[in-house]
């Protein structure tokens, strides 16, 4: 076996009313001012109610940052690090969706150094260290509280990743009653997000191994098992609990194993028709997984009957093909839009978004099938 090496969040907290801990948990790591990271509507439906009580218990002073946006963008993260800098903040909580703990994570280090966020850009590329944090995923989702990753939009509409070991948090909480009001349109955007990186990580070229290969299997044998019951009966804390374990089980495996170029061909439609993350994943997926067969058809196969029970038992190819039209078949059951089309785009704006595409080397060396400009625009042609 190859030798690999296998980096995630040290302390995991699973459990309903879990953020009510998260004051002891800050105040443990000697915190005394956090900056809170969510969104507004974050903080309008009192998600972030239990864990705010929990610092003032505490006793520990909050900085509240609630103007993340969906694919935060480069001068909003610059600007709640100014404010964090001059607050004197010393540890940060984030209770939100991967905008907002990507937005933490980038504030924790930025903080923890003068180095500018210009030369984060990349993998492994951040000097400094980072202050003491604290990551509650509300969406299941990107797997951020486990991830070494924050996903940036730049001046360009270009998204653009920092991947260093740094952005790892200290806990990850996951209270899966956070989850239960998420609409089905975010639901379902968000879970096939987790499948795509659980997919994404069994295939990825160069750093899969027993670890990745084991939570990807398990990742999608709980998202796969549970996202149509959490769509249709948003309620089902079983459901919505297998969502939320499976989200963070399918990052573990792709923050060791990359994704590829699912995500490669998803980022440009985020950047330029702020396209939704999971939305954006969903609409090229089938048409990359039928491009990926070359190179990865036995993998493929062995994950089909684990996503869709019905393909136990089938040949390699059947496997495969069944593979593909599920997940043709999954936006449209699950009420998302399923062609480019329908989100905006046409004819004209593929060659910039298979250029665009081009760009995302970072991910594209991961894919099991050389991704070319010609095979993205084929790719994005037949998602039209
Ligand atoms: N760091 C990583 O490893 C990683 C991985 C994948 C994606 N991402 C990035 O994460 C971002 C997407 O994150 P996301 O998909 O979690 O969505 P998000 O954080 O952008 O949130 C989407 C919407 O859902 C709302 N929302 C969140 N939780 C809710 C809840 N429980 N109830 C009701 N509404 C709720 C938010 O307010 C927002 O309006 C993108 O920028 C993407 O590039 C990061
Ligand atoms: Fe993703």
């Amino acid at each position: 076996m190859h030798a690999f090496q296998f980096q995630t969040t040290k302390s995991i907290l699973s459990e309903v009313g879990s953020t009510s801990k998260i004051g002891g948990i800050m105040a443990d790591m000697g915190c005394e001012k956090v900056a809170f990271v969510t969104d507004k509507i974050i903080l309008e439906l009192g998600l972030a109610k239990a864990s705010l009580d929990s610092l003032k218990e505490a006793k520990i002073d909050v900085h509240i940052i609630d103007d993340v946006v969906a694919d935060p963008p480069e001068e909003m993260i610059l600007k709640a690090v100014d404010e964090c800098k001059g607050a004197g903040i010393d540890g940060i909580v984030s209770v939100g969706g991967g905008s907002s703990m990507d937005t933490a994570k980038l504030i924790a280090v930025l903080c923890g150094s003068d180095q500018p966020i210009s030369e984060m850009y990349g993998v492994g590329l951040v000097k400094g260290g980072r202050l003491p944090m604290v990551l509650a995923p509300t969406t299941a989702g990107t797997g951020s509280e486990v991830t070494p990753i924050s996903i940036v939009t730049t001046g360009t509409n270009e998204k653009k990743g920092v991947v260093s070991h740094q952005l790892i948090p200290d806990w990850a909480i996951l209270d899966a009653e956070l989850t239960v009001g998420l609409p089905a349109h975010i639901t379902a955007a968000t879970g096939i997000d987790a499948m795509v990186h659980a997919i994404e990580a069994f295939t990825s070229k160069h750093k899969k191994n027993i670890l990745s290969d084991t939570l990807a299997r398990q990742a999608l044998e709980l998202l796969g098992g549970s996202i149509h019951t959490a769509c249709k009966d948003g309620q089902n804390r079983e459901a919505r609990s297998n969502m939320l374990l499976g989200s963070m089980l399918a990052g573990m495996a792709f923050a060791n194993a990359p994704v590829a170029a699912v995500h490669a061909l998803a980022y440009p439609l985020g950047g330029h028709f702020h396209v939704p993350h999971g939305l954006s994943n969903a609409l090229v997926l089938p048409y990359v997984l039928d491009f990926n067969m070359e190179g990865a058809s036995h993998q493929y196969a062995e994950l089909a009957p684990i996503i869709f029970k019905d393909l136990a038992g089938k040949s390699e190819a059947e496997a495969c093909k069944g593979m593909v039209d599920g997940f043709k078949a999954m936006g449209p059951e699950l009420g998302m839009q399923s062609k480019l089309a329908e989100v905006g785009v046409n004819h004209n704006h593929l060659p910039m978004l298979a250029e665009d595409a081009m760009k995302q080397q970072r991910l594209l060396v991961n894919n099991p099938r050389e991704m070319t400009y010609e095979a993205a625009l084929d790719i994005y042609t037949q998602a039209l």
